[in-house]
């Protein structure tokens, strides 16, 4: 009797075992899809579906787990949308088809598609957002005109925080692909941004107020900087980027408001080729004080580039800044490793730096740049820099 007690209370034991098990494996909820044809968006290029997107956005964002807005293949039709959080779980978007945006200037306004205020945002699918950039580009006066209204963005991204957005492709911005502003741990991966060599102002990707994010394995080939890092930006890792056409990688400008700072940026193992600059920090003349500091700049190979290393501290695009104003940025600990190729111009190293703040803890370590065009061959050019210089050196450091 004793022994079957025992026996029933072992059995009882592994059935409620077993049952805890089985809850446990249901409460592993499957991820949820709400493709936005459900909530009548129409594949065919021309309906204006923001309605359907929002719909399908508050649904997935208002749900418990991992929840996608799906959009099929097909080429959807956007208007500028915000979507907006805080949502309740992991919110995605899975894009296979086309999004494409209007080109009626009426809503050429600052944004296109934004998302705000979401925690755990992925985006991925392999489609395409096709910013119809085109049709604004004659739009764009801001070489003339100071006061220029932007044009919209492809993507925005505010307040956005334990994101990823990976195998995606933009096409045709009509001004910045991707833009960052007051992110947190953030990564960018085998993302594709492309925009014609004399597009205007499209930034591959633009990182403001930002702390931690990392872009790593894309391909980005635009009017203007690949990446461009402005004030508030800390601890960006970029690596196995190609970049090119465009104007290279940027940190700046900075110092046209006050306190303006950059700190902790490296950019590893990155081709750059057919660029207006390679690797590039620029600082209003004259400027509020700044400083950017600590930038790890490795195993970099340039194509090509019209200036692969270049520090300009005279930065005065409107060109009506006094000759003998000086930047107040200060420009410290920069390191150069391993950076190969080919430059476009005579002069492949040029630190433009400040005479009241000088640029200083430079490190040259491996350059080799060539320069096979006339008046070669390639030189170093250094004002108000202090640093060193080991290993090869080709042009001969100035350092
Ligand atoms: C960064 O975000 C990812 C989700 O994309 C998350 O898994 C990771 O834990 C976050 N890291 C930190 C340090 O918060
Ligand atoms: C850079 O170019 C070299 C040589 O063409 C290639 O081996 C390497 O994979 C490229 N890296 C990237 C990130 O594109
Ligand atoms: C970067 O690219 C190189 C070669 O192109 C490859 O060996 C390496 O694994 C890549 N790194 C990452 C983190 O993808
Ligand atoms: C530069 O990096 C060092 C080492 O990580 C750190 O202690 C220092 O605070 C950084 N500088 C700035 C201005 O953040
Ligand atoms: C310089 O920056 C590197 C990272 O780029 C960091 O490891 C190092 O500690 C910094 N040095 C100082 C003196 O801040
Ligand atoms: C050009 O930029 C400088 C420096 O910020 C500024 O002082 C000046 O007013 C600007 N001029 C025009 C015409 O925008």
């Amino acid at each position: 009797m004793a022994s079957n007690a025992f026996v029933s209370e072992i059995i009882g034991l592994l059935s409620f075992l077993a049952l805890l098990c089985i809850s446990d494996s249901s409460k592993v909820t499957p991820d949820k899809f709400f493709d936005v044809r459900r909530y009548s968006a129409v594949s065919d290029g021309k309906t204006d579906n923001s309605q359907a997107f929002l719909k399908a956005w508050r649904e997935a964002c208002n749900c418990d787990g991992k929840c996608w807005v799906s959009v099929p293949k097909g080429t959807y039709k956007l208007g500028n949308v915000g979507f907006v959080g805080p949502c309740k779980g992991v919110t995605g978007f899975l894009i296979r088809g086309a999004i494409v945006a209007p080109t009626d200037p009426a809503q050429f306004t600052e944004r296109w598609i934004l998302f705000q205020y979401v925690e755990n945002l992925l985006i991925k699918g392999g489609g395409t957002l096709d910013g119809q950039g085109a049709s604004a580009w004659p739009h764009n006066d801001c070489r003339i005109n100071p006061h220029c209204k932007p044009l919209p963005a492809t993507l925005s991204f505010d307040f956005v925080t334990h994101s990823r957005i990976h195998h995606l492709k933009s096409l045709n911005s009509k001004s910045v692909h991707f833009n960052l502003f007051a992110c947190n741990n953030i990564t960018i991966n085998k993302v594709e941004l492309t925009a014609p060599a004399d597009s205007p102002n499209t930034d591959g990707i633009r990182i403001g107020q930002s702390n931690h994010i990392k872009i790593s394995q894309s391909v980005i080939g635009t009017g203007d900087d690949c990446i461009a890092m402005i004030n508030g930006v800390r601890n960006v890792v970029i690596s196995n980027v190609s970049c090119g056409p465009g104007h290279g990688i940027s940190i700046g400008s900075l110092g046209r408001a006050s306190n303006e700072q950059v700190h902790d940026i490296k950019v590893l193992n990155c081709n750059i080729s057919n660029t207006q600059n390679g690797l590039r920090v620029k600082t209003w003349a004259p400027s509020f004080s700044g400083m950017v500091s600590n930038l790890t700049y490795q195993n970099i190979l340039m194509n090509e580039v019209s200036n692969p290393i270049i520090f300009d501290q005279n930065y005065c695009p409107n060109r009506s800044c006094s000759k003998k104003a000086q930047s107040r940025v200060k420009i410290s600990n920069a390191t150069f490793k391993n950076i190969r190729g080919t430059s476009r111009s005579k002069i492949a190293v040029n630190f433009q730096c400040s005479g009241v703040e000088p640029c200083d803890r430079v490190t040259l370590d491996n350059i080799n740049l060539a320069y096979h065009g006339p008046g070669g061959p390639a030189e170093s050019l250094c004002r108000n820099v202090k640093g060193t210089s080991t290993g090869t050196q080709r042009p001969p450091a100035c350092l």
